[in-house]
């Protein structure tokens, strides 16, 4: 850690700063692009029946993602600290805003306990890459189910992948976190181009994927549909529980903030599109039901790796883990910068004991994984995904943005955007009426409780 990047922070201890701007540009692209662009993305459109839930996507993404982006980036910029300790330095001490930061370590907390579960699926399918996919696509389909009916290899993978993610954010800022960013990012785009392109042009589900995707049919959509569009906005990018106020704190100052949010955003909706293309063209061309869940990928992928063999397959598997791997340090290191940042635990001593809880509270996704009834029939994992990405993630955002519109100092948000012309009016008209009134109603039209809506059927 190198002095000169470092400031006084209120402990008294030195504050690590990114290295490079790029650095700082690569590490938040590879907190937001994870498993949620390649895994969940595909999944949830197959369920929710495509175009439509793409389109509000989309559409939750600039109105919601792309702002409060912004907003979590100037909150931790201007903070320089975890969540927590942002809001109440930017308010005052003790201020009741830091409840938005605790439920944004405690969301940090469960979303990792799944994600590292998924996570570890990608990394045996490196195994099974590499052992090479044969068989009827009915029994390459197969080994997705065994694994996750084996609780033994479920739990192995799990903890790989959760030591990984430990021993980096030990290895802090800049020599773990964003070494690794550097170059794994730009070779995932690459095999995922590939990939579109095969689908499109070399296989027969191209188009139907394209249409699938693309032209929505708005008798497809529910409510519920409509609440996870949102969710998924804040999923994927990272939102809604201070990750991005985190990688903001570690920021000097002088980046220009608003093209850095643009650029994160667009590049993770490419990223998630790509890979729907990729994946519905082989499901049309296969003939398999779009509705898979959350075997999709594992499932229909590895059924064209069959044909393309393990130097396309393996690569795709090794950057999966890599992305889900700059994604899950993301989700701890909130958790360990609250700890380290407000109760002077040491960086080592938080990752590791929060890391082990997390572990922990991950086994029950894994053992548990899929089948076992857990509240309201989810299990586990359905129930903390749904938890968080559809309650707390939006609620938090909501706070955040809240607090980006009321209570951050006009004076000190001009300074954080760096210019006072029409795109900070627009920025600062979103966050005041717009984005807080849209994440509100779909919320509640996803609770079935907004007034005027007949929801008897
Ligand atoms: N955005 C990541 C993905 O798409 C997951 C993730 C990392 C995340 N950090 C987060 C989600 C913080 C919500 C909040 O895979």
């Amino acid at each position: 850690m190198a002095e000169d990047n470092s400031t006084s922070s209120p402990v008294g201890k030195l504050r690590q700063h990114w290295g490079s701007r790029l650095g700082f540009i690569l590490a938040a692209t590879g907190s937001a692009i994870g498993l949620g662009n390649i895994w969940k993305f595909p999944y949830i459109t197959g369920d929710y029946g495509g175009g439509a839930f793409v389109l509000v996507y989309l559409v939750c993404v600039v109105v919601v993602g792309l702002p409060l982006m912004l907003a979590e980036f100037m909150i931790g910029r201007r903070g320089q600290e975890n969540p927590v300790g942002a809001f109440q330095k930017l308010h005052r001490k003790g201020s009741p805003w830091q409840g938005a930061g605790w439920m944004g370590v405690a969301s940090g907390f469960l979303i990792l306990s799944f994600y590292s579960v998924v996570a570890g699926w990608a990394m045996a399918y490196i195994f099974k890459a590499i052992a090479g996919f044969a068989g009827s696509p009915e029994q390459i389909q197969d080994q997705f189910t065994q694994l996750v009916l084996s609780p033994g290899d479920s739990i192995m993978w799990h903890s790989i992948f959760m030591v990984l993610c430990v021993a980096i954010v030990i290895g802090g800022i800049q020599h773990g976190i964003e070494r690794w960013s550097k170059i794994l990012m730009p070779l995932l785009f690459l095999i995922l181009l590939g990939l579109m392109f095969y689908g499109l042009f070399s296989t027969n589900g191209g188009l139907k994927a394209l249409a699938f995707l693309f032209r929505p049919d708005f008798h497809k959509l529910t409510g519920e549909g409509i609440l996870s569009a949102l969710g998924h906005a804040f999923f994927t990018l990272s939102l809604g529980m201070g990750a991005m106020i985190t990688y903001g704190s570690y920021m000097e100052r002088g980046a220009r903030l608003v093209r850095d949010a643009i650029a994160i955003s667009v590049l993770d909706t490419f990223i998630a599109l790509m890979a729907g293309v990729a994946i519905f063209s082989l499901v049309f061309h296969f003939g398999m039901e779009p509705q898979q869940s959350v075997g999709l990928i594992f499932k229909t992928l590895p059924v064209l790796f069959a044909e393309l063999g393990p130097w396309i397959s393996v690569p795709f598997f090794v950057l999966l883990t890599f992305a889900a791997l700059t994604s899950g340090i993301s989700l701890l290191e909130v958790v360990v910068s609250y700890f380290v940042d407000e109760r002077g635990w040491s960086r080592t001593a938080a990752a590791l004991v929060m890391g082990g809880l997390i572990y922990a509270v991950g086994l029950l996704c894994a053992t548990a994984s899929l089948e076992v009834p857990f509240m309201g029939g989810k299990g586990y994992f359905g129930f903390f995904d749904d938890l968080t990405t559809n309650y707390m993630l939006p609620i938090g955002g909501l706070l955040t943005c809240l607090f980006t519109a009321w209570v951050f100092r006009d004076k000190d948000r001009v300074d954080e955007f760096g210019s006072r012309g029409f795109a900070y009016r627009a920025f600062v008209f979103l966050v005041k009426y717009i984005t807080p009134v849209a994440v509100v109603i779909v919320i509640l039209h996803g609770l079935k409780l907004l007034p005027f809506m007949d929801y008897s059927h």
